[in-house]
């Protein structure tokens, strides 16, 4: 395929915000970058609470992505600190740290092996009793039965987030085409570009498929290329804190309620962000009274004076899920295309280390120790040499 003069070095498909700092970072590097999405800083993120949870979202089996998750917390403050001077706008960046707690004794029992699987890990996590939990949070049910202090997981305003990186990719000069990705073009035997929906053109050296849960849908990519990424729904809502409740609560608070998670996360706005529910239902986004009940209920139990507060939205978006929860980043055995998808409940943790990968690979270089587990390449059924 000919190239323009002014044809960009990168198409990053996808605006969201693994999107958005693939292309930032990239852009920064010196690359030419477009980014196509006919809607740029929405996504998943417009939904996401924004819980910086690496070491309260710990499951047995997954250390590797521990690794990359604690990696990328790491990251946040100097990562924050860079875009919001990038921007001229605040991220939302918190140090609030997390409580988890628990209600009755399944609860306790469930939260004390997840504390001596953070303790082997080497985390950072103490525990507390009932009657500590409700002194550092003094809103808790009287019935909060012990907790986990977890000082080090802390929180960002995803919204916020999106924004900062819209506007510093723009003062990057990443180009934006607000247009979907129809099909992937390939070259001989490389990707060239993308067609775009309404009809253009963009091709590219490099592309990088950042597509969140529509990532496994685009035409073009080989089979065996193809992520296998599935849409997770999760249904939110945002409560406010009026002034004369406040402070209602000082970090974020969450409990595993009848088998499944719930959690509230403060902003220091004001406002009140419950999660989340955790539907397999295909590309349903419907909000449902089921849905809010029960985070409604479950929140209830852990915090009552939650019924007090003005609710203002309610929302549902899709988590990119992949067979393993963990992301797929970096070069695909189709040369030329990168994969930065499958975050599933860790998009907004894992966007500093993202773009730090991304930008790395696109410029030729590795990625590096704590990304290297999670290549494309570990779904591929055939290996084709790159
Ligand atoms: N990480 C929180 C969620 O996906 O609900």
């Amino acid at each position: 395929m000919s190239r323009t003069p002014t044809a960009p070095d990168v198409l990053v498909i996808g605006g969201g915000v693994i999107g958005l700092v693939t292309a930032w970072r990239a852009a920064q590097r010196g690359m030419r970058v477009t980014l196509a999405d006919p809607d740029p800083g929405g996504g998943a993120a417009r939904v996401a609470a924004g819980m910086l949870a690496a070491v309260t979202e710990l499951h047995y089996g997954e250390q590797a992505l521990l690794a990359l998750n604690l990696d990328s917390a790491r990251r946040y403050p100097a990562f924050a600190a860079e875009l919001e001077e990038a921007s001229g706008t605040p991220t939302g960046y918190r140090r609030c740290g997390t409580l988890a707690v628990a209600l009755d004794a399944d609860d306790r029992a469930h939260l004390r092996e997840l504390h001596d699987l953070q303790l082997r890990s080497g985390l950072d996590s103490a525990w507390l009793s009932g009657r500590e939990c409700r002194r550092l949070e003094p809103m808790l049910a009287p019935g909060v039965r012990g907790g986990l202090r977890v000082d080090g997981d802390h929180q960002v305003d995803p919204r916020l987030l999106a924004s900062a990186l819209l506007t510093a990719c723009r003062r990057g000069g990443v180009e934006f085409r607000r247009e979907w990705a129809r099909e992937l073009t390939v070259s001989g035997d490389r990707a060239a570009g993308a067609l775009l929906a309404d009809g253009s053109r963009v091709s590219a050296d490099q592309v990088v498929l950042a597509g969140g849960s529509l990532s496994g849908r685009l035409a073009g990519v080989p089979r065996d290329v193809l992520p296998p990424v599935r849409p997770v729904k999760g249904q939110v809502l945002r409560l406010t804190v009026p002034p004369a409740f406040a402070p209602f609560l000082s970090r974020t608070v969450r409990a595993v309620v009848r088998g499944s998670q719930v959690y509230l996360v403060p902003r220091e706005s004001g406002e009140l962000v419950v999660g989340a529910t955790s539907e397999e239902l295909g590309w349903d986004t419907t909000v449902t009274a089921g849905g809010v009940y029960e985070l409604l209920r479950d929140a209830h139990e852990l915090v009552p004076g939650i019924t007090e507060l003005p609710l203002v939205e309610t929302r549902a978006g899709l988590r990119p899920g992949s067979p393993d929860n963990a992301p797929l980043l970096g070069r695909t055995a189709l040369p030329g295309l990168l994969l930065a998808t499958g975050h599933y409940r860790n998009g907004v943790l894992l966007t500093p280390v993202t773009g730090e990968v991304l930008a790395e690979v696109l410029a030729g270089g590795e990625p590096p120790a704590t990304a290297r587990p999670f290549s494309p390449r570990r779904f591929s059924r055939q290996e084709v040499p790159a």
